[in-house]
């Protein structure tokens, strides 16, 4: 992937890979499955921990996906062509785009949800039965939204209106997952003032309830109108992906690394707060400033004159959207400087956890 993708060799977007890389994926991808699903199959207890079953669909949507957008006739190594085509090929494409969205990005995180949250709360989650209709709700509808990427093309319009109408329903069993893990800290919210472990973790829900609020209006045929090709979408793309993956995967890592390692801690607590609040600031700063930038391009492309002639010329869009553009590199630079924090924080607990084993061999020596 590294060699092919800058040597020009790709088909399309979030499937870039050309045939040959695809099935090679698939091998992985299969391997993957089977030491997880071999690992459930031993488990110990009857039971299958929730959590579990979003990895579960997780790996098996994931590879349903993958296998349907790359059905291609391949003419060689490095060139094929999809079996499907036009808006066809186009609505293949965004079932798999949008479903990566969602089982990629989104239900395996939620997996790690259900695990690290209680587990960091110290309490168990808030309703197992919400739990276990949130599954099933969210895979059951994710599955149809896809054509809200496809507002205004060649797609059939029902197919769009039916999209939009499934994006809607998703807010449900978004914020039903969202709820379950906030309220898991019920009785517990005083934690959120001492341990910045759990406020990253709380956090990231907190932006997985904005960015699936934020979706569904977006995908609503007249705001999709306005966002569709403006940074709206980018800013979108971030607030799930900055403030719920990325967020969600340091409030895990935070709890995971001292285990791991046989420490009580990561070495400084102060350092995960710092990271906490610039990973904060960084996450707003990126999705405000693609906010206003989304609107103002949105709405200068679509002004016109009494003549009928664009008001804006492309160039003048690009020129009001360079402060937005500033605000965004600020953000991630605030964003890149909690991770090197938090580099630095791991580094010093693993080295600590080197000491003290090399400490206690010397004492037994
Ligand atoms: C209920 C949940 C959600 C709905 C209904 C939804 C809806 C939408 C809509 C309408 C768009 C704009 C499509 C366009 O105009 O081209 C979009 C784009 C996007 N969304 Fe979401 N969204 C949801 C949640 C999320 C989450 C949680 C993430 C990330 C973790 C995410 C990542 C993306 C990405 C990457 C794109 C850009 C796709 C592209 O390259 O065009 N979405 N989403
Ligand atoms: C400091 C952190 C980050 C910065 C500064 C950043 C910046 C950017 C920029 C400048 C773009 C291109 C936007 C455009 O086409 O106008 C982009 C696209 C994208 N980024 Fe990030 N990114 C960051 C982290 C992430 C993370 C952690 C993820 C995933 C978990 C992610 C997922 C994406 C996706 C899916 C797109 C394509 C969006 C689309 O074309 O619709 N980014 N990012």
């Amino acid at each position: 992937m590294l060699i092919t993708l800058p040597l020009g060799y790709t088909t399309k977007e979030y499937a870039e890979i050309e045939f040959s890389g695809a099935v090679w994926m698939t091998v992985v991808w299969v391997a993957y499955a089977i030491v997880f699903f071999t690992t459930v199959v031993q488990r110990k207890t009857r039971h299958i921990y929730v959590g579990n079953w979003f990895f579960g669909a997780f790996i098996v949507v994931i590879a349903m996906l993958h296998v349907v957008n790359h059905l291609s006739i391949p003419v060689g190594w490095f060139k094929s062509y999809p079996v499907y085509s036009g808006a066809t090929d186009a609505m293949v494409q965004w079932w798999y785009g949008h479903n990566a969205v969602g089982f990629f990005l989104t239900t395996g995180f939620l997996g790690m949800m259900y695990y690290f949250v209680p587990k960091q709360v110290g309490r168990p989650v808030y309703s197992y039965r919400l739990s276990i209709v949130h599954f099933w709700a969210l895979i059951t509808l994710y599955i149809w939204a896809g054509p809200h990427h496809l507002h205004y093309t060649a797609l059939p319009d029902w197919a769009q209106s039916l999209g939009m109408a499934m994006s809607l329903i998703l807010l449900a069993p978004s914020w039903g997952g969202m709820i379950n893990g906030m309220m898991t800290l019920s009785g517990a919210w005083h934690k959120l003032r001492t341990d910045p472990i759990l406020r990253f973790l709380v956090l990231s829900l907190a932006f997985y309830g904005m960015s699936t609020f934020e979706g569904p209006m977006m995908a609503i045929k007249t705001v999709n109108a306005l966002s569709h090709y403006t940074d709206w979408t980018i800013g979108h793309v971030h607030a799930g992906a900055l403030g719920w993956v990325a967020m969600i995967t340091f409030g895990s890592l935070y709890h995971m690394i001292p285990k791991v390692f046989g420490r009580e801690q990561m070495y400084s607590l102060g350092l995960i707060n710092t990271h906490f609040w610039l990973a904060t600031i960084g996450t707003v700063l990126y999705i405000a400033s693609m906010w206003v930038n989304g609107i103002t391009q949105g709405l200068m492309w679509r002004a016109i004159n009494d003549d009928g002639t664009l008001t804006y010329s492309f160039v003048e869009t690009l020129v009001a959207s360079h402060p937005g553009f500033i605000v965004r590199f600020v953000g991630g630079v605030f964003f890149l400087s909690g991770m090197l924090l938090m580099a630095y924080n791991t580094w010093r607990t693993v080295r600590i956890a080197d000491l003290k084993i090399a400490e206690s061999e010397a004492r037994i020596a």
